[in-house]
């Protein structure tokens, strides 16, 4: 590699490693071979992949690249991606499976067999026919974490119309955008959703999203909280009508029909540095290759013994790929729970894994820091020995946080698989094999075989070992978006006009190699800070700062410097357990940084703050961070989980002030 300025400075290094225990490596699914069975002959090892599923048609060609930026997969094969996550598994004498261990929030269950599964996806699939949806029809679905909510969508999927669901907390307006940009003909909601423990309105809420919304015909509206919601469900009538009384009486007989590799199978839209949320197409053969193939090789699932539990909303792309899609694909019994961790009690979780002997747990890191928060004592109190592999998704995992997730969790001894991807990315595309690499707590590692990725430069040349830059994907891969919804501008804008010379897809993130070579995600390039002309991750120095005893979580902003461009904020959450030790606290905490990753990351300032500003998916809106630390009037909060944390932060900032 060739001598030069790294676009991202490397300062954070991590020398533990954790390799697979000798007897989870002999049983895995995926071995050391598979990279090199799959560098070998991409496009066969692909069609190796696309064969796991049933074709009622076989391609004839495994990739078209010729209209790049617009790929098609498995050219000319025809299947129907309902009949693969349902069907076929009743047809090949599991139909008595369990697919679906479902727990309402409230205490009350469910458990759902494929047979089951297979009767209630075909009756939905007979009510959407009757009321006139067809295949490329855009049915918007806003629901909780119900069993409705999954057996609308491969309804959908089975009818070949594209499901496009809007997460349960969004907004009226949220929902509205979303609704109009797809003109989206039919939406399924609910009456209301359990929420901490009370039933809130659903269906109120659609109402008023949907006030003169000409495209859509019928509302279909699932009755979850019933009498225990204050006052009657709003109704128009003509428009609306219940669940139970369209589906429930349906045939559950239905012949999928076959549709094309290419046909689109959903929009999901997900927010982007402007404004508008971008309706992210995903299509049918590849999309289903790809989640089937990663959700059995990074999960290490095996049907019919495991019970895998994914801890993501459907209103999500971790919900679309490994809830519905992946797992059901590959004949999984999955737990889908409906509420929040911490109702009724800090160790539902556990409670939950404990009760049906969950061996695969999928969450994010924000929950994995917030299960520290709430202390050690509260898992310990629980029998978590089903558990065998556990995973994080949607941000970068502290080193911390992930020995945490696996010394607590995991029994110390359970691989952790930090798996990187996007909604745009369809499914996971760099990420540890449990069975084969030894894992470093923090880093994704490397791409997955089969998938292509690369650490740049400004010119898009790829930097040496021990080198940052941006995260680029240089090779096509099965479940690609295909688009953004109506808007092939914005598509090729947004990501391939960056590296435009060399065809790369940019992702948007910050990356470094370690002196191995594996890849560390350092978060959106947007967050990256430039302290005296150097590069920082927000990402190292909230890594650095979760590492201390004392602190639970952090974030991390730029705020404008006069000295310096840039000078570090921190936000910092203390453990339960930690008192506030005012002003020595707050150095020893800017010291341990320093010490951590060099002078040059010790925070100018670091507030302890009671909660940080997030959005409904966890992400925390740094956006709003730096404007307390600039002081400057606070923007937006529409998207906020909880619209009050600013105030509570603001009101908070008498301690932590630099001296
Ligand atoms: O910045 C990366 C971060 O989440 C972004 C994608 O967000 P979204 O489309 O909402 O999908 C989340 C679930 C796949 C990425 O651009 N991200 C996701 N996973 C990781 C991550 N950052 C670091 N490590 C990860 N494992």
């Amino acid at each position: 590699m060739t001598e030069q300025s790294p676009a991202l400075d490397n300062l954070l290094t991590e020398s533990r490693t954790f390799p697979p225990s000798a007897e989870f490596a002999g049983q895995a699914n995926a071995k050391a071979e598979l990279y090199a069975t799959a560098d070998a002959d991409r496009e066969q090892f692909w069609a190796e992949q696309a064969e796991r599923l049933s074709w009622d048609t076989k391609w004839s060609q495994v990739l078209d690249w010729t209209n790049a930026p617009f790929a098609k997969w498995f050219v000319g094969g025809k299947l129907n991606v309902a009949y693969n996550c349902v069907d076929r598994h009743v047809e090949s004498g599991h139909g008595d499976q369990v697919a679906i261990h479902w727990i309402g929030e409230p205490g009350d269950t469910r458990d759902i067999t494929y047979a089951q599964l297979k009767d209630e996806v075909s009756k939905a699939a007979n009510a959407l026919t009757a009321l006139g949806v067809v295949a490329g029809d855009i049915v918007a679905i806003q629901l909780q974490m119900i069993p409705e909510a999954i057996f609308a969508m491969l309804a959908c999927a089975r009818i070949g119309a594209l499901h496009s669901v809007v997460f349960g907390g969004f907004s009226p307006t949220a929902l509205r955008a979303r609704v109009d940009d797809a003109a989206a003909k039919i939406v399924i909601t609910s009456d209301g959703q359990y929420r901490r423990g009370k039933a809130a309105p659903m269906k109120a809420n659609v109402d008023e999203a949907l006030q003169g919304a000409e495209s859509v015909q019928k509302v279909i509206v699932v009755k979850r909280t019933g009498s225990d919601l204050d006052g009657e469900t709003p109704w128009t009538d003509g428009r609306d009508l219940w669940w139970h009384e369209l589906v429930d009486g349906q045939s559950a007989e239905h012949q999928p029909e076959a549709f094309d590799s290419e046909h689109p199978l959903f929009i999901l839209y997900t927010s982007g540095t402007t404004g508008k949320p971008k309706g992210i197409l995903h299509t049918s053969g590849g999309f289903l290759t790809q989640t089937a193939y990663t959700h059995n090789v990074v999960f290490d699932h095996k049907p019919g013994e495991d019970v895998y539990w994914c801890t993501a909303d459907i209103g999500w792309i971790t919900g679309h790929s490994y809830i519905v899609y992946g797992p059901l694909a590959n004949r999984v019994t999955q737990v889908v729970y409906e509420g929040t961790p911490n109702t009724p009690h800090e160790g539902r979780h556990w409670e939950i894994i404990q009760k049906y002997q969950v061996s695969i747990y999928y969450t994010a890191p924000t929950l994995i820091r917030t299960f520290m928060k709430w202390g050690a004592d509260i898992p310990a109190r629980y029998d978590l020995t089903s558990l065998r592999v556990l995973g994080s998704v949607g941000e970068p995992i502290n080193p911390e946080a992930w020995i945490w997730y696996r010394e607590t969790i995991g029994a110390n001894k359970t691989p952790v698989v930090d798996t990187w991807w996007q909604t745009e990315t369809g499914a996971i595309m760099i990420s540890p094999l449990p069975g084969v690499t030894s894992a470093k707590p923090g880093s994704a590692q490397r791409a997955l075989p089969g998938i292509s990725a690369k650490v740049v430069d400004d010119t898009g040349t790829e930097v040496g070992h021990g080198g940052g830059g941006y995260l680029v994907l240089d090779k096509p891969w099965p479940s690609m978006l295909r688009g953004v919804w109506g808007d092939e501008e914005r598509f090729r804008e947004t990501y391939w006009s960056r590296f435009a010379d060399q065809g790369y897809y940019f992702a948007g993130d910050g990356a470094k190699y370690d002196d191995d070579g594996d890849i560390w995600l350092l978060g959106r390039v947007d967050d990256v800070m430039n302290v005296s002309g150097h590069r920082i991750s927000t990402t190292e120095v909230e890594s650095a700062l979760v590492s201390h005893p004392t602190v639970a979580e952090a974030a991390v902003v730029g705020a404008t410097d006069p000295t310096t461009g840039q000078g570090i904020v921190a936000f910092v959450i203390l453990r339960g357990d930690a008192v506030d030790g005012g002003d020595q606290a707050v150095q020893d905490l800017r010291n341990h940084v320093a010490k951590e990753i060099g002078p040059i990351a010790k925070p100018r300032q670091i507030m302890v703050v009671p909660e940080l500003p997030k959005t409904r998916s966890g992400k925390i809106m740094r956006r709003l961070l730096r404007d307390v630390a600039e002081n400057r009037a606070i923007g937006d909060v529409t998207t906020l989980a909880d619209s009050s944390v600013m105030a509570l932060i603001s009101t908070g900032l008498q301690s932590g002030k630099e001296e």
